[in-house]
């Protein structure tokens, strides 16, 4: 983005409105729902095992992404700028929820009894939390003053290195086929 004398950023008539932080979490959510929503509609069949599991997977690890870094960075930030901490607190809540159901379905296999039941619960876990966020989250996030881009760059960054931890812990789980390990990711 532009800056003023001041360093001040300024908008360029003619250049792509910069994204908030809001949009930027909404285009999350909706990329994190339209996984949810294939994932619902695969089929239950024994040959479809490996496909609903890779899909699960990754649904998990971009709901760690995200959560770390509205943790990390939109959470304080709404906090600071005077959003109702009632809130904020009940998404940390809803959060830990996610986390919980996360480990489990990182920890088994599709063939066991409570995965599929997982992943739904999951499902509707986020799509209610989603609900939340969009809602009166982003409404109180608007009605004070906070600062709608200045956290859009570190968060961008952070959710670079995330996923590139990610990726590189996704080589690492390729090359130790047949055992066990744990998402670098993955939140504690
Ligand atoms: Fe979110
Ligand atoms: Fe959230």
């Amino acid at each position: 983005m532009a800056r003023d004398t001041q360093g001040t950023p300024t908008r360029d008539a003619t250049a792509e409105p910069t994204p908030d932080i809001l949009s930027l979490l909404a285009s999350d959510h909706a990329e994190v729902s339209a996984a949810l929503d294939e994932y619902d509609d695969m089929g239950e069949d024994e040959d479809q095992a490996s496909g609903r599991q890779e899909l699960a997977q990754r649904i998990c690890r971009m709901l760690t992404v995200h959560s770390t870094i509205e943790e990390e960075f939109f959470y304080p930030a709404a906090r600071k700028a005077g959003v109702d901490p009632d809130l904020l607190d009940e998404a940390s809540v809803e959060h830990a929820s996610v986390k919980r159901l996360i480990k489990q379905i990182q920890e088994s296999e599709p063939d066991d009894r409570l995965y599929d039941a997982n992943v739904k619960v999951l499902g509707e876990y986020v799509r209610h939390h989603v609900e939340e966020e969009e809602g009166p989250l982003f409404d109180e996030c608007r009605r004070t003053n906070m600062d709608l881009y200045g956290i859009v760059m570190p968060m961008a960054t952070r959710r670079a290195e995330l996923m590139q931890a990610d990726a590189s812990a996704g080589r690492g789980r390729g090359k130790r086929a047949g055992k066990k390990s744990t998402d670098a990711t993955a939140p504690g």
